[in-house]
């Protein structure tokens, strides 16, 4: 492979402007829309959050969004997404690592997120990248499927 694609790839904070984009990504590729437009225009304004856009050739490829508590030394992995046609060039794993880098410079000293049972690239991804099973959410989500509480430990 010539140029490796995560060094052609740049993250930054999201502004309202990417809010349709974002939207558009989510119905893509969840054929549902998780967050409505509204609620990402909240997650992108808002002090308790901060949304990633993974952008290359100046393209959005991706997004993540992490919650802040007050008074928490856990960031939370709200959601994470990589555009269809880049998934499995290490995206996924620059824009993880990206939101622990940012959340241990906030003091916290862990990252949780809950991901469905049978989403089996996400659940990889987390493993390998030291995430631990910690509970499981029978009906978590609004269709009634399970989810996965996982945490890890920030080095
Ligand atoms: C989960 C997701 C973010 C992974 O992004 P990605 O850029 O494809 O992941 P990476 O290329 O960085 O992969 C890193 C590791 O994750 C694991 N992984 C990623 N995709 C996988 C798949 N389809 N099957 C098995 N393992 C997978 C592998 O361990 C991989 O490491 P390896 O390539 O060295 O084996 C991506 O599949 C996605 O956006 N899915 C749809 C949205 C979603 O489900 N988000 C999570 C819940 S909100």
């Amino acid at each position: 492979m010539g140029i490796s694609v995560p060094d052609a790839a740049r993250i930054r904070r999201a502004s309202h402007r990417d809010h349709h984009i974002l939207h558009q990504l989510e119905v893509t590729h969840f054929g549902d829309d998780q967050f409505s437009r509204s609620q990402l225009r909240h997650l992108i304004t808002r002090a308790n959050a901060t949304t990633y856009v993974l952008e290359m050739d100046g393209k959005i490829v991706g997004s993540a969004i992490m919650v802040w508590r007050k008074n928490s030394r856990i960031g939370r992995l709200y959601s994470i997404l990589i555009s269809n046609e880049v998934q499995g060039r290490g995206l996924g794993k620059l824009l993880l690592t990206k939101c622990e880098a940012d959340a241990k410079k906030r003091g916290c000293t862990r990252v949780s997120l809950e991901v469905r049972a049978d989403n089996r690239p996400a659940i990889a991804l987390y493993l390998k990248y030291g995430y631990e099973i910690i509970d499981s959410l029978p009906g978590y989500y609004a269709d009634g499927s399970n989810g996965l509480k996982m945490l890890k430990k920030l080095s």
